[in-house]
């Protein structure tokens, strides 16, 4: 699949007034400055499309994209930075929450996680509470540019160890560069294998 349309749509700070659930929808999802907005961007090859800053907490609601006029993206508020954004506490109870839990159309949440840096408690806690909650997620490392690929083996196999102790699994990972743009056809592919599987939500 080759993304060809990509159509701002809404930015709302509560699910009940995003669009109506009649397509697919993928969430993007992690700690304030790890690259959600840009890996959209990457994505839909639009610069953009979502707002990119250097400053944490440039996402303050939830905004959905219309792919290819067939599914939604979602660009979220990042979540455990000190001070701007949401400790783990405030996460699971916030309007993140709410919307992960009631948003009948999601079919997978993509955790982004920052390549450089080992497992961190709010990411673990907040995997560990969409694995309680049976929300699908899938795992994306960003920024893998400032790693050689020695280190990101490195850095992989000492988060696959941390993960294995509570996972029996790991989740599907994919490995991308918002900054080299490398890693999104493998998301995109992801989305379109998901696609097919979708079913209209009862009214
Ligand atoms: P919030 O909306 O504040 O939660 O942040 P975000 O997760 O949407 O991050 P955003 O996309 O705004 O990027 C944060 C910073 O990281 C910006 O300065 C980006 O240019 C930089 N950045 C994002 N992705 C990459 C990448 O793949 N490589 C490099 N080198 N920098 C990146
Ligand atoms: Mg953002």
């Amino acid at each position: 699949m080759i993304i060809t349309d990509a159509q701002f749509i809404s930015s709302f700070p509560d699910y009940k007034q995003c669009p109506k659930p009649v397509i697919p929808e993928y969430a993007f999802i992690g700690r304030s400055n790890v690259g959600k907005s840009s890996l959209l961007n990457m994505l839909t090859d639009r610069k953009k499309l979502a707002k990119v800053s250097s400053t944490p907490g440039k996402t303050q609601t939830i905004n959905h994209f219309k792919i290819n006029k067939s599914f939604f993206i979602t660009d979220l508020p990042g979540y455990g930075y000190a001070k701007v954004s949401k400790t783990s506490r405030e996460l699971f109870s916030g309007m993140i929450a709410d919307y992960l839990l009631h948003r009948e159309n999601l079919m997978c949440v993509f955790v982004l996680i920052d390549s450089r840096l080992p497992l961190q408690q709010v990411d673990d806690e907040f995997m560990k509470w969409l694995g309680e909650k049976e929300i699908p997620f899938a795992i994306v490392f960003t920024k893998i540019d400032k790693l050689s690929t020695g280190q990101i083996q490195k850095n992989y196999e000492t988060f696959e160890r941390q993960m294995l102790k509570w996972w029996e699994v790991m989740p599907h990972v994919f490995f991308t560069s918002a900054e080299k743009k490398s890693g999104g056809d493998e998301i995109i592919g992801y989305m379109q294998e998901n696609n097919a599987a979708f079913v209209l939500p009862p009214k």
